[in-house]
């Protein structure tokens, strides 16, 4: 029987070279769901991926996951195509408005947090978030919530007695303790909602697997290593793609003091792919899975203990059912003409 795959911001980067991996590995016993908010470039996607794989399986999916109203159409449409989803990478995500601390950097640089600065980005990076329509943050919504309402609505598909289902984040090196707050979970009021949103990552995935192993459905988290793609050159938005080549030489020395810099979407895509290998309930819910990749070029994944705990795991779950919940009440009395207001005081 082929294993229904899904795949959220499958279009570009590392999403996209995972598709590629994952038909590469088993092209014809795979159905290949891409999840994306813009069809074009979907399509594009899809033709790509047929070209290398005329004769896979490869199906498009409309999903903003910034907009709730969107992911729940989604998930509908997904609860008529298929009967069961053997695997939900949720791989889409944004960093807007990134700010690059050009003090903080040269100070990191001098410091002995160097080669944990390039690591993981530690408070170098910044960013300027905006709001949804519905009212919600947009890095919280799209990199996080969203997918938690999408898990909720397929959980029909992914909870099957007697066999098990994946779901698999991609999180980052970037998830800092430091930058979550259980009192401001949306992060409306710091300066790093990305960091915030892929601790919250980190945080969830650990609670859905208390919640969910018992029926058969187990949660990971990937950090990708430090990849070029569109969200990094958006770091530096004024800066030339082709002086980012130029840095490539750089990065490769880099990569021998720190085996993170995987540079390529194929490399970042490494622990994604590994994970789906493996038996889901062998895995460790409090390990974040990295994609290394050594100094002569191998790949290889790396397990490494996440900083979260199960009883701050448990409050996160909670206010995220309180907030979906809100949020649903909120869209009906929208649908039923009553007045709506606006999610901001969630
Ligand atoms: N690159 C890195 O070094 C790095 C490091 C750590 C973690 N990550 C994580 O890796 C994941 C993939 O990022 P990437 O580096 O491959 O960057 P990317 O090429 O920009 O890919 C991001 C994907 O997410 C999609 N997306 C963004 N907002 C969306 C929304 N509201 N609804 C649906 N899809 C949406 C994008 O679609 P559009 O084409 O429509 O924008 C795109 O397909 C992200 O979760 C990111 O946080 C990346």
């Amino acid at each position: 029987m082929s294993k229904v795959v899904l795949v959220t911001g499958a279009n570009s980067g590392i999403g996209l070279a995972l598709c590629e991996r994952l038909l590469s590995h088993d092209a014809e016993g795979l159905q290949l769901c891409l999840a994306c908010r813009n069809m074009q470039r979907a399509q594009a996607a899809r033709s790509a991926l047929l070209a290398s794989h005329p004769r896979a399986q490869v199906a498009l999916l409309q999903m903003d996951t910034s907009s709730i109203s969107s992911v729940i159409a989604a998930a509908q449409e997904v609860k008529l195509r298929y009967n069961r989803l053997d695997c939900l990478y949720l791989n889409a995500g944004i960093m807007p408005n990134p700010q690059f601390d050009i003090r903080a950097f040269f100070r990191g640089l001098f410091s002995s947090r160097v080669v944990s600065m390039f690591a993981t980005a530690e408070g170098i990076l910044t960013q300027k978030d905006g709001l949804t329509a519905d009212g919600l943050q947009e890095v919280f919504t799209t990199n996080l919530f969203g997918h938690f309402v999408l898990v909720r609505e397929l959980e029909p598909l992914l909870c099957h007695a007697g066999l098990t289902s994946q779901l698999i984040w991609t999180s980052s090196s970037n998830a800092h303790r430091s930058a979550f707050s259980m009192g401001d979970i949306q992060h409306r009021r710091g300066t790093q909602p990305y960091s915030s949103s892929k601790y919250a990552s980190d945080l969830l995935s650990l609670a859905l697997n208390t919640h969910y192993n018992k029926r058969g459905l187990y949660s990971s988290v990937i950090c990708p290593g430090f990849v070029m793609t569109s969200l990094t050159y958006g770091i530096l938005p004024s800066f030339p793609t082709f002086l980012w080549t130029l840095f490539m030489p750089i990065f490769w020395l880099i990569r021998i003091l720190t085996n993170t810099f995987t540079l390529t979407p194929y490399n970042g895509a490494e622990a994604l792919f590994w994970l789906f290998k493996q038996k889901p309930e062998s895995l460790d819910p409090q390990a974040k899975y990295h994609s290394l990749t050594s100094g002569l070029g191998r790949n290889y994944t790396q397990a490494r203990r996440m900083d979260v705990d199960l009883h701050t795991s448990q409050d996160l779950f909670e206010k995220l059912l309180q907030l979906e919940t809100e949020v649903d009440r909120v869209c009906s009395s929208a649908a039923d003409g009553r007045t709506a207001y606006s999610t901001t005081c969630l």
